[in-house]
């Protein structure tokens, strides 16, 4: 049973702000109801009331004035009047005489007195006057007609069966309305509990998902509503949350994952040398196990990254940062001979120093890791964009693992066997970040004539396989590998 809530004031507002919808909604449209229909009935009662009295008015009204024609033209004879309608007729002289009156009419005294005869309006209005005090029963509606010699004619109709057939019609209404109305409310309680049933499904929908762990779907109705729309909208929403949540386990059995192997190393290096202490090498136990906690290191970092990357998409610092000028100190720290800067246009961005720097350090680290004999880097404004290349000559990315390297943990074969890299989070990383400042970034194959041909800087000691002839040194390099970075150039 649902208990009654003991908090809050208990105030009608408060009793009615606790009703269910359904009820809200019925009561309100019941009342406008009960309003409109009360102002109709009465407005009806009114009019046809003022109708039949003005139509009663009218017939005494005219026979009051064939009887004064009569009375002028000096055609009434003995002391009767004849008018076949039941309209009783009295004519008084100007002493206010009886002298004339309809059969069954009183003779003695008139229908209405000197001072009412006196201030009756001319245009044939009449008046309500108790017939029973003339022995008629009923209401009568008396008008009054002037004639010549100062001689008045009095006429008068019965109102009561108009007055009976008038409170008929307001008792049918009194009763008819409310029943009426009760009807309205009743269909309107059933019509507004049928549209409402929708966003019960959803709530019941929505119950059974936080109820269960299995993926859920609400309840979506055929109608094309606004509920509909709600329901697509939730739909989508838990669609969202699902992936998210998803890619959230992913990323945690990922991680435990990678981290597993650098631990197992450690611990097997330290239980191999601790369970034969005579004749180990000490230094090189101790080198593999430093070379598996800066892996666990680099893998702690890159987490840490990507989750704070996750946490700022929406609040991400905006700063001017040249990418020109970036990538020219970038490419010094490296070994000049390997990386070279190539074109580098000042190219100034909106975005967070420190965040675009470790995209080309990322993408640095990468071209150097592959790279035949040579990284270089270039920054170009065009249009509205800064486009940053780092090209390397090494064996490249095939075309159909460019989308896929980007993915967290996701290393290639051929990088996985030399046991090169980190844990493959270096290009999520790079895609992150450059999506966070509303650029784009893609792979390419480099193409032969895109690093361009090497010059070693004077006095600098040849590096690597590429020696001072490097077009004979280079191994059968692979269609090279360039990564294309677009951002947009920030407004001056
Ligand atoms: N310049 C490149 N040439 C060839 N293959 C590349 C190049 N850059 C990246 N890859 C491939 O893409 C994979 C993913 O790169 P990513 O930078 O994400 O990870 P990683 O370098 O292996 O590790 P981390 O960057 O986390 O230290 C690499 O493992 C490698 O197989
Ligand atoms: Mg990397």
């Amino acid at each position: 049973m649902a208990a009654e809530p003991v908090h809050g004031p208990r105030t009608p507002l408060a009793w009615w702000r606790r009703k269910s919808l359904r009820f809200r909604l019925t009561a309100t449209a019941s009342a406008a109801l009960a309003v409109a229909l009360a102002a109709a009935a009465s407005l009806l009662v009114s009019v046809l009331g003022r109708a039949l009295i003005s139509s009663t008015d009218d017939v005494a009204y005219q026979r009051a004035r064939e009887v004064a024609a009569l009375a002028d033209a000096g055609r009434l004879y003995d002391n009767s009047v004849a008018v076949s309608d039941g309209t009783i007729v009295q004519v008084l002289d100007a002493s206010g005489r009886i002298t004339h009156v309809t059969l069954g009419g009183d003779r003695l005294v008139p229908l209405l007195n000197a001072r009412e005869r006196a201030s009756a309006p001319p245009d044939g209005r009449g008046r309500m006057v108790d017939g029973d005090q003339y022995g008629i029963p009923g209401p009568l509606r008396v008008v009054v007609v002037r004639a010549d010699n100062g001689r008045t004619v009095i006429a008068a109709r019965s109102f009561k069966d108009v007055a009976e057939s008038l409170s008929t019609t307001v008792h049918m209404l009194a009763i008819g309305t409310p029943l009426l109305l009760a009807l309205l409310g009743a269909a309107g309680w059933m019509i507004i509990g049928r549209t409402l049933r929708p966003i019960t499904a959803l709530r019941r929908g929505a119950a059974e998902i936080s109820g269960t762990a299995r993926s859920r779907r609400l309840p979506v109705p055929e109608a094309h509503d606004e509920v509909r729309e709600l329901a697509t909208t939730l739909n989508d929403m838990l669609t969202r949350l699902e992936t998210a949540d998803a890619s959230q386990r992913a990323l945690v059995s990922d991680a435990a994952h990678e981290l597993r192997s650098p631990l197992a190393s450690i611990r097997l290096q330290l239980e191999v040398a601790l369970g034969h202490p005579e004749g180990q090498e000490w230094r090189e136990t101790a080198e593999g196990v430093l070379e598996d906690t800066l892996r666990l290191a680099r893998l702690a970092e890159g987490l840490l990254t990507l989750a704070r990357l996750d946490e700022r998409r929406v609040r991400a610092r905006r700063e001017p940062v040249d990418l020109g000028e970036l990538a020219a100190s970038m490419a010094d720290r490296y070994d000049g001979a390997v990386v070279k800067a190539g074109t580098v246009e000042p190219a100034v961005v909106a975005g967070d120093a420190m965040d675009l720097q470790r995209v080309l350090v990322n993408l640095l680290d990468n071209a150097v890791r592959h790279a035949d004999s040579r990284v270089v880097v270039e920054v170009r404004a065009r249009g509205d964009a800064a486009e940053v290349t780092v090209s390397d000559d090494g064996p490249g990315i095939p075309a159909a693992d460019r989308e896929r390297v980007f993915n967290r943990f996701t290393r290639l074969d051929s990088a996985r066997s030399r046991d090169e890299g980190g844990a493959g989070l270096g290009l999520a990383i790079v895609r992150e970040t450059v999506l966070a400042h509303g650029g784009t970034v893609r792979l390419e194959d480099a193409g032969p004539a895109a690093v361009p041909p090497w010059e070693t800087p004077p006095g600098a000691a040849a590096p690597g396989p590429a020696g001072g002839a490097p077009e004979e040194g280079r191994r059968a390099a692979g269609p090279g590998l360039r990564a294309v970075v677009r951002l947009p150039l920030a407004r001056p």
